[in-house]
């Protein structure tokens, strides 16, 4: 039986046995593309090259590729764990041919590599066929089906309909006819009762697609239409898992030695064995489809947070977590304990998982402890939810409890409804969705972008010449409008630009394309799919006049100089804290920087300074720039430069050298270290479990800084009279204070005590209680030491009433001796009511209370209030 390494292997040699070149797995988590989160098939990372943006440097590929599919067009996630063979993560492996071979070589080699390499039984095969669109005007592929004819029997071929024979991989953009195969691994008395060919495509758990043929010949435009495209494309995708499974005779994906390790782990932690319980098995196949999603995403990069892709994996691993919580009785954190299985069954093919180990296992142990507090204060919720329903006589609490639980604490309606039913209760289940329905609404209103086709002026290639200039010649190559939110803006591409285009943690150059009739200005420079795009509010008139781009250059230099100056700190870090540092983010703009980088604990204000000395001593060094700018990235390691775990390199890389600073950056540089100027850390905080944030401001900012500190120094110092010990003077100063302190309090005590005496001699007596009421303007707890000394000596017959004002508040202080207590009277309830007066509220116990309020003005009433409310 072939394992399922030998499987991944023998694709790539077949392939390139047949001329393809075999590349890496672009990372999963996509970062220069706004159309896409995830990597959610092979072909994501040749777009740029399918959409005619960059030539191909090799006209046939293969790879096995990392993919995701949790959000947006593709999304399998509600099905993962409830059927055998759907998954978040995915392998796909896929061969490509950009221009090249098609649909004939296509099928052969698909039909050799199952058939003749992998000897899979050809009367176990089907394959499907596009059986046209008469609306899109388009006919039955009886290409592809005549070339499946030399290999199956008529009635192994099928006709498919648009959803499932013809792939797009968005709304708009290339896309084209394609033919699935099918395998039926059912065993034979099944297939002898009921033919294979009655269940392709029919959710049958067996019968299931394996390999995907797409052969993308047109380009659907923003109105739905399809134009023809200039280079026809293969683009293959085969499910990595289910190949396995119909290879190791399983039928179940998770049988295979893919997951079986992993279901393992599981079992033993939960104390039982996967196959003896239907709800015990879905929780394992959950846990051990989403274990390995969270851990390749962070280490592509991607931390859980609250926000887009981080957002998503938050929410597969709370999945996770809450069915290991209910289905296998996991109280506390375990799925980071998973990891050394994962790693020891993934990380021969995927070394980025060993060397990230520390990392993932802490972020993924703390984003399950903090999910399991919410959980549990979402049950404590459900249980309140639950009573109350009880109490009103119900059996079914409202949907948009269920929705608050659903959106607030991470329940998914299933879970929900479970608890229900062991208490013999149900939500109504129509509110609820129509809840769902309306946030769905407002995240689409709110996301909703319109985006019109590319209008073509030229045809050509666009080119990149910011490294080298910050103005440039250039002229319109295509342009189009995306409208968002009520703002319409325009892209635009231009043949030779030195706008920097977003990426690395970069931002884009802002700046103005300039002709002889106008000025327009650029907003912002992005990717997309490699393509530099800047986006301006309004057109130019003169769409064909010759142009200048020209990058604002004071932003670009203050960018320049803290890119830079990141390499030097990520270095210094590394020194300082030792080589675990990596990069897990960055932002550069023209005020400030920000890195993100592996640490397991805080940054001591020591190290900080130790790592800003050493970056400063680099920037007087004044190092030179050593630009490598298109070298093999053999050469590159070679150099020692480092590399980010996510990034996406080809085969030639750029490299930035200061000295021993070497990295892998396309970014914008300074010449030389001394331009920047000087560093300072401003900040030191935490991200994630595991990842620590700095941010730092370097040159010019620097200055101001320095200037603000000064100046709020000497403002300080003139307010000490220029004492030329400053330390000393405010030292002094404070010392002073707290003197002066203690002499007031005294001189209150003494005040309090004589006020005391003048107070017990005024009381007046009502039925033969001594009533003791005053306003005066007293600190609170001088008032209260005052009232309990009252009490002290007067125990019997006894209310005092003190209405005081500390600073601008009203407060109201009552005291009463026990025996009026005993008789029934409460000083909290008649101080609630008295301070109606003052606009306030307070309370305390039946022999002492307090209240505070707004309105001094209504503080003798207040204080006559409580007097008539005792009822003497
Ligand atoms: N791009 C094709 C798919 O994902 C192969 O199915």
């Amino acid at each position: 039986m072939m394992t399922a390494k030998e499987i991944r292997d023998s694709f790539k040699s077949f392939f390139e046995s047949k001329g393809h070149h075999i590349v890496p797995s672009a990372p999963m988590v996509i970062k220069d593309d706004p159309t896409l989160m995830f990597t959610n098939a092979g072909m994501n990372q040749f777009k740029d090259i399918i959409l005619g943006n960059h030539p191909a440097k090799y006209k046939r590929v293969a790879d096995s590729q990392k993919c995701l599919r949790v959000s947006g067009k593709h999304n399998d996630l509600e099905e993962v764990g409830h059927d055998t063979y759907h998954h978040t993560m995915f392998e796909m492996l896929g061969n490509w041919s950009f221009g090249d071979y098609f649909k004939e070589d296509a099928i052969n080699w698909a039909w050799e590599y199952l058939v003749g390499v992998l000897k899979l039984n050809p009367e176990h095969l089907y394959a499907t066929v596009f059986e046209g669109s008469p609306e899109e005007g388009l006919e039955r592929d009886n290409e592809a089906a005549s070339f499946w004819e030399q290999y199956l029997p008529k009635d192994h071929i099928i006709n498919g309909n648009k959803h499932d024979n013809f792939w797009e991989m968005g709304d708009t953009g290339p896309c084209g006819p394609c033919s699935e195969i099918h395998i039926d691994l059912r065993p034979a008395e099944e297939r002898a009762k009921v033919s294979g060919r009655d269940l392709v495509n029919h959710d049958h758990p067996q019968v299931i697609e394996i390999w995907n043929l797409v052969f993308m010949q047109f380009n659907r435009k923003a109105d739905g239409s399809l134009d023809g495209l200039p280079a026809k494309v293969i683009d293959t995708g085969m499910g990595f898992e289910r190949l396995c499974m119909a290879m190791q005779g399983k039928t179940s994906n998770y049988d295979t030695d893919v997951f079986q390790p992993i279901i393992k782990a599981i079992a033993a932690m939960a104390g039982t064995t996967y196959g003896k319980d239907k709800q015990a098995d879905v929780a394992m196949r959950v846990i051990a489809d989403h274990i390995r999603t969270i851990a390749f995403s962070i280490t592509d990069g991607q931390l859980p947070s609250n926000a887009k892709a981080g957002y998503v994996i938050r929410r597969i691993l709370r999945r996770a977590v809450r069915y290991g919580y209910t289905f296998l009785n996991q109280k506390h954190a375990f799925m980071y304990k998973l990891l050394p299985v994962l790693i020891d069954n993934m990380g021969d093919a995927y070394p980025e998982l060993k060397a990230q180990q520390e990392l993932i296992g802490k972020v993924i142990k703390e984003e399950e402890e903090s999910f399991l507090r919410t959980l549990e204060t979402g049950i404590r919720l459900l249980d309140k939810t639950m009573e109350d329903a009880k109490k009103a006589g119900k059996k079914e609490i409202s949907g948009s409890d269920a929705f608050t639980l659903y959106d607030t604490f991470g329940f998914p309606l299933d879970l929900t409804e479970l608890i229900l039913r062991e208490n013999g209760m149900t939500v109504n289940e129509d509110e609820f969705n129509a809840d769902m329905q309306k946030q769905k609404e407002r995240a689409r209103h709110a996301a909703a972008v319109e985006t019109g086709d590319w209008i073509t002026l030229n045809e050509g290639e666009t080119e990149f010449v910011g490294y080298d200039y910050t103005e440039y010649e250039t002229s319109i190559l295509r342009y189009r409008m995306v409208k968002q939110k009520n703002q319409t803006l325009y892209q635009i591409v231009l043949s030779k630009t030195p706008f920097y285009a977003e990426s690395g943690g970069q931002v884009g150059d802002t700046g103005v394309i300039v002709s002889e009739f106008e000025t327009i200005e650029v907003v912002d420079t992005k990717k997309e799919n490699n393509l530099p795009i800047h986006i301006v509010k309004k057109l130019p008139e003169h769409m064909d006049a010759p142009m200048m781009a020209c990058v604002d250059t004071d932003k670009r230099t203050a960018c320049a100089a803290n890119h830079s100056c990141t390499h030097l700190l990520d270095e210094a870090l590394r020194e300082v804290l030792g080589t675990h540092v990596e990069q897990k983010g960055s932002l550069v703009t023209p005020n400030s920087l920000r890195f993100d980088f592996s640490h397991f604990q805080k940054v001591t204000d020591e190290q900080i300074r130790q790592v800003e000395h050493m970056v400063n001593a680099k920037i007087r060094e004044n190092i030179a720039l050593t630009e490598h700018r298109n070298i093999p990235i053999e050469d590159a390691k070679e150099l020692g430069a480092i590399a980010l775990f996510g990034e996406k390199y080809g085969d030639e890389v750029r490299v930035i050298q200061f000295g021993s600073s070497i990295e892998f950056c396309g970014g914008t540089h300074v010449s030389s270290t001394g331009k920047i100027g000087m560093v300072k850390i401003i900040s030191e905080s935490s991200v994630a479990a595991g990842v620590r944030r700095i941010e730092a401001i370097t040159g010019e900012k620097v200055e101001e800084l320095m200037d603000t500190i000064q100046d709020t120094l000497l403002d300080i110092k003139s307010l000490f009279n220029n004492a030329p010990d400053l330390n000393n003077a405010i030292k002094k100063y404070i010392d002073e204070n707290a003197g002066l302190k203690k002499q007031v309090e005294e001189f209150m005590k003494e005040k309090a005590s004589q006020l005391k005496a003048r107070l017990i001699e005024k009381a007046t007596v009502v039925n033969g209680t001594k009533i003791i009421k005053s306003v005066i303007p007293m600190p609170a707890d001088v008032v209260k030491d005052m009232v309990f000394q009252l009490k002290g000596e007067i125990s019997e017959n006894l209310l005092v009433v003190i209405g005081s004002v500390d600073g601008e508040k009203p407060l109201l202080t009552v005291m009463m001796s026990d025996d009026l207590v005993k008789s029934g009277k409460d000083a909290g309830k008649i101080v609630r009511e008295a301070a109606k007066l003052i606009q306030g509220g307070g309370g305390g116990q039946a022999h002492f209370a307090t209240a505070g309020g707004k309105n001094v003005d209504g503080l003798n009433a207040a204080v006559d209030k409580v007097v008539e409310l005792a009822a003497l």
